[in-house]
């Protein structure tokens, strides 16, 4: 009887699994998501009703599942002076490819901070589909006090930030998922073409800067290329050297112990 009930009850529960739909850190892999929201039916895809870029809210489904996700199809580029700071750069873009290669990167650094984002065409017009994260903290709750390792997450935000060069990490930009995991959104204005490091930058994640010393162009151009422009991946690597150089003179001046903490799979382990 007992194995019975706990035989129908798992039945249920896996029967249940392919129905609900999952959130942030599934265990679909990022893989698999990518292939999900690259294939699955629409199911209905309308204004989500906020936002600056006119995003669609789109409801997926591949026959065994159903997911959301948020589109966005603006893509601008003008040749214009632009400035940011003391710097000035010749453009100014908005474009949902910057969606796509901001994940791109954190898939190569292994930071897994970004939900997925494929590119798709949506009601006629090309653009970047995001996987909709469900679970996230509520923004007027209050919750446990934050872990004492809250200043490394956003030192780790600061320093893909200044990477991507994103200058729009507006408070609705950020999500706080499980364990206050920050999760990334919104990265249409990034990838512009300046240099200057804009926030301070003072504890530097070990796994990630071991992961972007040995970093080659050629992988960037790769995974990268098909949404940057060249003079965008070149600033992106001047970027690169800036910080690396920044990362070895905290380390020379404060020694490592004080500069760097842990990173794995996006979850910060240790201090
Ligand atoms: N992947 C997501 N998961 C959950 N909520 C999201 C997601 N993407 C966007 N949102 C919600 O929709 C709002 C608008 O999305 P955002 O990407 O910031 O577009 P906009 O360019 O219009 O500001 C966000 O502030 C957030 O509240
Ligand atoms: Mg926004």
């Amino acid at each position: 009887m007992m194995n019975f009930r706990c035989y129908s009850y798992c039945a249920m529960l896996l029967v249940l699994g392919a129905f609900v739909s999952p959130g942030w850190g599934d265990e679909m892999s990022r893989t698999e998501r990518e292939k999900f929201f690259k294939k699955a039916k629409i199911v209905y895809a309308r204004d989500l009703g906020v936002g600056a870029t006119k995003p669609l809210k789109v409801k997926l489904n591949d026959g065994k599942r159903e997911m959301k996700a948020i589109f966005k199809s603006i893509d601008l580029r003008m040749e214009m002076p632009t400035r940011f700071g003391s710097e000035t750069v010749g453009e100014y873009s908005d474009s949902y490819k910057h969606v796509i290669a901001a994940y791109e990167l954190d898939k190569l650094l292994g930071l897994g901070m970004l939900p997925v984002a494929v590119e798709r065409r949506i009601k006629g017009k090309k653009g970047s589909l995001r996987e909709w994260v469900e679970e996230v903290m509520p923004r007027y709750g209050h919750g446990a006090l934050p872990p004492e390792e809250i200043v490394d997450k956003v030192q780790l935000v600061w320093f893909f930030d200044y990477l991507i060069y994103n200058t729009d990490r507006r408070v609705h930009n950020v999500m706080l998922g499980e364990n206050w995991a920050p999760v990334l959104i919104d990265h249409t204005l990034a990838f512009g073409t300046f240099e200057k490091p804009f926030r301070p930058l003072y504890r530097f994640p070990r796994e990630v800067v071991d992961r972007l010393r040995v970093l080659e162009r050629k992988q960037v151009k790769k995974a990268l290329g098909r949404y940057l422009r060249g003079n965008q991946i070149e600033a992106l690597w001047r970027r690169r050297s800036r910080v690396l150089d920044m990362v070895d003179r905290a380390v020379q001046q404060r020694g490592p112990e004080d500069v760097y903490f842990s990173v794995q799979d996006g979850e910060i382990i240790s201090g």
